[in-house]
């Protein structure tokens, strides 16, 4: 009997240790499940298949299938905003395979995987404030938390609160939502109408869909800390760039009545910010009480919640190495312009590069024929194109 006990235990540690190697929930954002989730049939199967995500992942899958497949939306877009943001780079944010999205990569903590993870949370953020507004979602719907008197610092409370695990690092707590976007705080001139998009709801999601699964994910406190912390980057991100949409009501265009609302620009403006914060990213490591992170040298800048952290250096992505998660940089394509993104001799890594020489075809000399008739020759043009050894 205790022998049997003995065994179920050993089983039970088995099984969450390969849960805590196995993929990671952003396959979600793979071309395979895209197309599930517009159909949403047979969603128990469906979602205990889904083997890469933790045990209550699986269970949100089930519970809120409408939620999920907007999550799982929210997703493609993160890797599609990742790829353009880093098209030039030697780590271009490629789709490592089809199980593996971003392959080992994300299990060092690297710039690149805190920029993962704070786009990511980011986008799920995003997506799901934006569902509510438009009324996809029963759960939610347009935030009125700001009528007639929002206070951010309440907010700010608020979101403290939901989170499991002191995150700052900073002596200096004192961070106010929205700071970039001086937004009047009384109905000055204007009235709080129309339909907001409804943050809050999307910050819950992506708290309790990608935070708490931490506990399970992640054994280490550095690295538990370091993944929270830049997945609150993210979101914060998401706050910071919330604009106000305003109509105007009146006799002819007068506008003596305005009524405006918090709207969410597109999703591009907050990865060009994150991929700003990715290139400054401050290297971390514990404190001696091993409480709090702190800046891995005296010598490195501050950090506070905004900014990204990472705990090791980049590789330098120029081979390829399956066990860092870097495809290299072999026969990208490359730009014979010095000092230029993706510039040759940066994303070849001295190894050169060969060009390319094509002949095309293409309409030129067009000219319009009253009427309605576009005339064009046929031209042949050499293109040349490099790409790195
Ligand atoms: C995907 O890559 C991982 C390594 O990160 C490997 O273990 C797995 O077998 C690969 N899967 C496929 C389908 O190639
Ligand atoms: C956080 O630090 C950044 C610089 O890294 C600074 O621009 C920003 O104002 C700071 N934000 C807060 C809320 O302290
Ligand atoms: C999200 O909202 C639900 C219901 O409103 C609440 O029970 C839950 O605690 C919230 N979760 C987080 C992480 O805020
Ligand atoms: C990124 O680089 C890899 C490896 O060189 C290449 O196979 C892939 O096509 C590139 N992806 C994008 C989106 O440019
Ligand atoms: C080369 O640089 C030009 C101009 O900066 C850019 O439009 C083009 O996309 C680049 N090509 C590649 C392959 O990176």
């Amino acid at each position: 009997m205790y022998l049997l006990q003995h065994q179920y235990l050993i089983l039970i540690i088995l099984l969450i240790i390969i849960q805590t190697t196995a993929a990671f929930w952003w396959s979600l954002g793979l071309p395979s499940f895209q197309s599930w989730s517009s159909t949403q049939k047979n969603q128990e199967p469906f979602c205990s298949s889904l083997t890469f995500l933790t045990a209550d992942q699986r269970y949100y899958c089930q519970t809120n299938p409408k939620i999920f497949s907007i999550i799982s939306r929210s997703l493609r877009q993160a890797i599609e905003e990742c790829q353009y943001q880093f098209r030039n780079q030697r780590w271009n944010c490629s789709i490592f395979n089809q199980s593996d999205v971003f392959g080992k990569l994300v299990l060092r903590k690297t710039p690149e995987t805190a920029f993962i993870y704070a786009l990511t949370s980011a986008s799920v953020m995003h997506s799901i404030a934006k569902a509510c507004a438009k009324g996809e979602l029963t759960e939610c719907g347009c935030d009125k938390s700001q009528q007639p008197s929002f206070s951010p610092s309440a907010s700010l409370m608020r979101t403290r609160a939901m989170l499991k695990y002191p995150i700052s690092s900073t002596p200096s707590m004192s961070i106010s939502l929205f700071a970039s976007t001086p937004m009047p705080q009384t109905n000055d001139g204007f009235e709080w109408g129309g339909c907001s998009d409804d943050l809050k709801f999307g910050r819950n999601v992506s708290v309790s869909f990608i935070d708490e699964q931490e506990s399970y994910m992640s054994r280490r406190r550095i690295v538990r800390l370091v993944n929270l912390h830049n997945n609150e980057a993210g979101r914060q991100a998401v706050e910071r760039n919330v604009q106000l949409t305003c109509k105007c009501h009146g006799v002819s265009g007068s506008c003596t009545l305005r009524v405006c609302w918090r709207t969410l620009p597109d999703f591009r403006l907050i990865g060009s910010e994150l991929r700003t914060k990715y290139a400054s990213a401050t290297q971390v490591r514990l404190n001696r009480r091993l409480s709090l992170l702190k800046p891995r040298k005296t010598s490195m800048k501050l950090f506070n919640t905004t900014d990204l952290i990472y705990i090791h250096n980049s590789p330098s992505f120029c081979e390829k190495n399956l066990r860092l998660g870097s495809l290299g940089t072999q026969g990208r394509e490359c730009n014979l312009t010095m000092n230029e993104p993706g510039s040759c001799s940066v994303l070849c890594c001295d190894r050169g590069y060969e060009t390319i020489i094509r002949t095309i075809e293409e309409d030129c000399e067009c000219q319009f024929h009253w009427c309605c008739e576009v005339r064009c020759k046929r031209c042949i043009k050499r293109v040349e194109k490099h790409y790195c050894k």
